[in-house]
């Protein structure tokens, strides 16, 4: 089994992807031991502040084991200082050629970003049949994943934006979705306020919920 398939297989398992926006290293280490604590070793660590590469650095060096991505790649600069950094994965926010033909040359594993059939046609062109379903709540959700599983029965969803502890056993329970991505146990407040203990508590809870 190559390592793509394997990690996939750790993504599946976990059903959810803590997806994480950190201003500043120095929380990254704390925020993943509360993720790891909650019982959930896995976070998309996202290209939205300058901290972010810095950051995967920290946690993937703290955290070996722990199933540590970078999201929000927009070009293959960023996957390129993603990867260095020790992403083991990536995931875009949109569907991009350039980014997609960097990690499949690289052989990494990739998320990429999806909502429309025009979207998943350009994945399953590069036999990518696991992608993000971004913003899902806003384009219709589960209803929408259900409509586009019809003409593409191989592809599996992780759906990410609007998930939360209220919807995601409905999500999970469909079984072409692989995992949800959420921000809704590690909010920008928890981490500014240093909060790791309610982090924690709510990965508890997303962790019972999902099974
Ligand atoms: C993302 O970009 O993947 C999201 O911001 C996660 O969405 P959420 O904040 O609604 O969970």
């Amino acid at each position: 089994m190559s390592e793509q398939m394997k990690l996939l297989e750790l993504v599946e398992k976990r059903k959810i992807v803590p997806v994480v926006k950190l201003d500043d290293a120095k929380d990254a280490v704390p925020l993943c031991g509360a993720l790891c604590e909650g019982g959930l070793p896995v976070a998309e660590i996202t290209f939205r502040t300058e901290a972010a590469e810095e950051s995967i650095r920290r946690a993937s060096k703290a955290f070996p084991d722990m199933l540590i991505g970078a999201g929000t790649i927009v070009n293959t600069e960023q996957a390129k200082r993603a990867a260095d950094a020790g992403a083991k994965f990536l995931v875009t926010p949109g569907f991009s050629r350039k980014v997609t033909e960097f990690a499949i040359e690289n052989s990494l594993l990739i998320f990429p970003g999806t909502c429309t059939p025009t979207e998943i046609m350009a994945a399953l062109e590069y036999d990518l049949n696991i992608v993000k379903f971004f913003p899902a709540k806003q384009y219709g959700g589960l209803d929408t994943i259900k409509a586009l599983s019809a003409p593409f029965p191989s592809v599996r969803f992780m759906p990410t934006g609007g998930v939360s502890a209220a919807n995601l056993q409905e999500f999970l329970a469909y079984k072409k979705i692989i995992a949800c991505g959420g921000s809704w146990m590690v909010k920008d407040v928890y981490i500014k306020e240093g909060r790791f203990a309610e982090i924690t508590r709510l990965t508890k809870e997303a962790v019972e919920l999902a099974g």
